[in-house]
């Protein structure tokens, strides 16, 4: 059972789901996917060959064709042997270093609103989940990608609590930012992301919550854990 384990952790922008998800990885010995990072692949690939990005407004009857584009894409992970993490990579490129800019960040939810990209991305993401064994972080994961999901995780945590996170993270890495940016970046996120009529991001009827507001990360670790033995339990 363990081995082939489907974890889907869902949830709001910057709430940790991917320190918990890599966590849980680990764990367990089982594979881990950032499905955000696939939609910051496409939308770095949009960005450098200049494709149009649509505004939520223009969505529906935006005139470009994307199928012909994202066949031009191809996304996959690579393990890197120094972190044991997967990084993504588009094209033959490791492009991990500049999906998680500002500009990419600003840009990304409008990218994964349209419904091409959703289709392949969502294509991509369940045949990593093939064999099992997985964890997987994202928007939709819970209620699209694996609705069979042995277990669902929706984080959430205070908007201000997750910007403040945010933008130490950013000023760690020497990006110029001011915190009144990150919240609206992390605010404007959650909006898009759960308004958009494309899969948007809402908890799966089985999903189990964490708030983890004022959880430590270990806590949250601890709490996930305790999920997986009650299947155990039940199995
Ligand atoms: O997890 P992240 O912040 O890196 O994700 C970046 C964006 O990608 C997010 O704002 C919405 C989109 N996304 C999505 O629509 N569906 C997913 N499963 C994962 C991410």
């Amino acid at each position: 059972m363990q081995s082939r384990i489907i974890i889907a952790i869902d949830g709001f922008s910057s709430c940790g789901k991917s320190t918990v998800a890599k966590a849980i990885a680990k764990r367990l010995s089982i594979k881990y996917i950032d499905s955000g990072a696939m939609y910051r692949a496409v939308t770095l690939y949009f960005m450098r060959n200049d494709i149009p990005i649509p505004d939520p407004e223009e969505l529906n009857d935006f005139p470009f064709d994307y199928l012909s584009v994202l066949a031009d894409i191809n996304i996959t992970f690579k393990v890197n042997p120094e972190t044991g993490l997967s990084e993504v990579i588009l094209n033959g490129e490791n492009i991990e270093q500049f999906i998680r800019s500002m500009e990419i960040s600003e840009q990304v939810s409008h990218v994964s609103a349209i419904k091409a990209v959703r289709k392949k991305m969502v294509e991509l993401q369940q045949r990593e989940g093939n064999h099992g064994g997985l964890v997987m972080d994202g928007r939709d994961i819970g209620t699209t990608v694996f609705p069979n999901a042995d277990l669902k995780i929706f984080m959430k945590a205070d908007p201000m609590i997750r910007a403040e996170r945010r933008f130490k993270e950013l000023v760690a890495k020497g990006v110029e930012i001011t915190i009144e940016e990150v919240i609206s970046n992390v605010v404007g996120r959650d909006y898009e992301d759960s308004h958009r009529v494309e899969s948007p991001l809402r908890k799966a009827d089985d999903a189990i919550v964490l708030d983890n507001s004022h959880l430590n990360q270990e806590e949250q670790v601890d709490f996930v854990v305790k999920e997986i033995e009650k299947l155990k339990v039940g199995c």
